[in-house]
């Protein structure tokens, strides 16, 4: 029997994804290289904007389709989708996708072992799990193993931020953290199978509160010290944290940790005090600029980056070039930004003011010109740097390497492939705003 999963959006669906591969190789599943030698197929879902949802549907219907022709073979499929859209969309969603078999959401896809067995007993059953369980399902996934040099890990799960404009939290539910020796176990385990990175992710990551082995709540810094202790642990990062709980203690660990990388994502959304009130950030744009300081008085070479919103509801020219000064001031290496997508069910999606799509448009093009020429001024400044680059993958030319600075920036090296898993010193010679090229430093 073989797989086939299909992931749409955040670093936290590659996670459950991997986790779910997990389950069916321990059932005896190998991972197909197409859809059309599957006999399971699954989609792991986001649905944070509508484009990524939009897009689901229409995925699933060329899907559909080889369903038919495996059938014409006289092979089964079962195809399943797990994920956000299907906690948002619940029993709905088989009426857009009546063809599937079975639907779960992000908390309980690890219940599938049983829903493939009541799916195998009865052919015409469609299983749909929306539950929001009493219990982790970190307590029930298999143990895991390294599927890669750099590695995933959930810490943490869920939010309650509430922010106006977001559906997390009413997909992935409220704000739970796993014990941290369940963490240290599994970083372990994912350092003796072969990693030698690991992103800590989590929703709303830094504000973990992991109970230890004693019982006793410990947040995240702790949580970076003990996992920085690991021997063979070459690099920590750390995804997606919330400026408003970034301690003074987690800002320590940036100047302590030696394997912590110089890299941070700390989204602000928006630079006017105005707008993130109505998006209920718990910070403010001078507040944001403080921690900034603080971070870069503990780490002067730490490189930021942030998510943008922008066409939030009510969002006039002036709230936007005030997220354009913020942008100035801080500078950003890196940057992923959005056009406000309205989402059913949440607080910001029926505000007034909603923004029409044509300034939506051209405060986006605005905005990235802006942040897409700094990413390419700080890329080009690295030329004649020598970074130290783990190499994760092959490139994709002949005798290529693909791998990534401490900064996450891409960068492709004519290297041999018996450098794959390896962090090696690499002199910059060339760079786009995408991506770096380098050759390697004799040593
Ligand atoms: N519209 C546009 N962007 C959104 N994000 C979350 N919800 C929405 C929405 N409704 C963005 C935020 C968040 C990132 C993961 O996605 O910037 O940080
Ligand atoms: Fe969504 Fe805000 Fe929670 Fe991030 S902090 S997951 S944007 S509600």
């Amino acid at each position: 029997m073989q797989y086939y999963i299909k992931t749409f959006g955040c670093q936290m669906n590659v996670y459950d994804s991997q986790r779910i591969a997990d389950i069916l190789q321990n059932m005896g599943y190998q991972a197909a290289q197409t859809p059309i030698e599957a006999d399971l197929i699954i989609f792991n879902t986001c649905h944070i904007r509508e484009k990524a949802a939009e897009k689901l549907f229409s995925d699933l219907g060329r899907i559909n389709l080889i369903k038919e022709e495996r059938k014409q073979q006289g092979k089964e499929t079962i195809i399943g989708v797990v994920g956000c859209v299907v906690q948002a969309e619940d029993e709905e969603i088989t009426k857009r996708v009546p063809y599937i078999n079975f639907a779960t959401g992000p908390l309980t896809y690890y219940r599938l072992p049983e829903i493939l067995q009541k799916i195998a007993r009865h052919k015409n059953l469609c299983v749909i799990d929306t539950d929001f369980p009493a219990e982790s399902k970190f307590d029930f996934l298999p143990e895991n193993h390294s599927h890669g040099v750099c590695s995933f890990l959930a810490v943490q799960e869920g939010c309650n931020n509430f922010c106006t404009y977001c559906i997390v939290p009413y997909t992935r539910g409220v704000e739970t953290s796993r014990p941290v020796e369940d963490v240290l176990k599994e970083a372990q385990r994912l350092v003796k199978t072969g990693t030698l990175e690991i992103n800590l992710l989590g929703q709303n990551v830094n504000s973990y509160h992991g109970e230890d082995a004693y019982g006793k709540e410990r947040d995240f810094a702790y949580l970076l010290r003990r996992l920085a202790e690991i021997d063979g642990l070459k690099r920590l990062r750390y995804t997606t944290s919330y400026p408003a709980d970034v301690t003074d203690d987690l800002i320590s660990c940036h100047k302590e940790i030696d394997i912590l990388m110089p890299y941070l994502h700390l989204p602000l959304q928006s630079g006017s005090d105005k707008i993130l009130k109505a998006m209920n950030r718990r910070h403010t744009a001078g507040r944001y600029l403080e921690i900034i300081d603080k971070l870069r008085t503990a780490k002067p070479d730490l490189g930021f980056s942030s998510d943008f919103i922008v066409g939030f509801p009510g969002e006039t020219d002036d709230d936007f070039e005030q997220t354009l000064n913020m942008i100035d001031k801080v500078g950003y290496i890196q940057s992923f930004s959005f056009k406000y997508s309205r989402r059913a069910g949440t607080p910001a999606a029926v505000f007034p003011n909603q923004i029409p799509e044509k300034i939506k448009t051209q405060r986006l093009n605005i905005l990235q010109e802006k942040l897409f020429s700094m990413q390419l001024t700080f890329n080009k400044n690295c030329i004649g740097k020598i970074m130290p680059v783990l190499f994760e993958s092959k490139g994709r030319k002949k005798e290529q390497m693909f791998g990534r600075t401490p900064y996450m920036q891409n960068i492709h090296v004519q290297a041999p492939i018996d450098t794959l898993n390896q962090i090696l010193p690499i002199k910059i010679t060339d760079a786009t705003q995408n991506s770096l090229s380098g050759i390697i430093v004799k040593q």
